[in-house]
């Protein structure tokens, strides 16, 4: 099963597989400090939790419009945003494929994260506007750390901003875009994750003099 997706995340730009890698690993962290990632346990196969995939669904928009580096039309942008329905459309299908009642679990929660990573808190997102609690939980996990990694990281229409810009970007979005107690969490956990990098960039500089 999980070759299967992988097969269809191979066919996204290495940009987009990269980031679907460190928003997973960016999730796993974030539901320790929430206290949540043993619920998550049963779901693994093969080493890989079903949100691993997020932006699975980009493996299906043209390449043309997911490496453009102006501006997307109105038309591009309808068809950039449909990468959330094409991705729960594709775990849908690899659920059907298969009778054992793990991988339907996992293709199940992969198929929610897909779908429903870019609704909104406030209810202004994409594709359904669900609002609040609403949103299935690892939808709103993800979105918190799907928009920082997209932040921090180059992409082909922008550069990637300071930690600390993004840091302040995720504080805005608290309770319009993210979920207050999940993005506190998040806030949390980073400003903490850099404080000890700092505080590890010191000693080594001290060492080295
Ligand atoms: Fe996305
Ligand atoms: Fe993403």
């Amino acid at each position: 099963m999980v070759e299967a997706i992988n097969e269809y995340l191979s066919k996204c730009p290495e940009e987009v597989q990269n980031h679907c890698q460190r928003t997973g690993m960016l999730m796993d962290a974030l539901l320790k400090e929430i206290d949540q990632s043993h619920k998550m346990k049963g779901y693994r196969l093969d080493g890989c939790s079903p949100y691993y995939y997020h932006d699975l669904g980009k493996c299906i928009v043209p390449g043309g419009v997911l490496k453009k580096k102006q501006d997307l039309s109105p038309g591009e942008w309808k068809i950039m945003k449909r990468h959330t329905r094409f991705g729960s459309i594709l775990f849908d299908q690899l659920r059907e494929l298969t009778e054992n009642s793990e991988e339907k679990d996992f293709c199940q929660i992969g198929g929610i994260v897909c779908r429903d990573h870019h609704e909104r808190w406030d209810g202004g997102g994409y594709p359904s506007g669900l609002k609040g609690a609403a949103i299935p939980f690892l939808a709103r996990v993800c979105a918190v750390a799907d928009s920082w990694d997209a932040m921090v990281n180059n992409r082909c229409y922008r550069r990637r901003l300071s930690a600390d810009d993004a840091l302040s970007e995720i504080e805005k979005g608290i309770g319009t875009q993210f979920d207050p107690e999940i993005a506190a969490a998040f806030l949390r956990m980073k400003k903490c994750a850099i404080r000890r990098e700092s505080i590890k960039q010191r000693s080594v500089e001290y060492i080295v003099r």
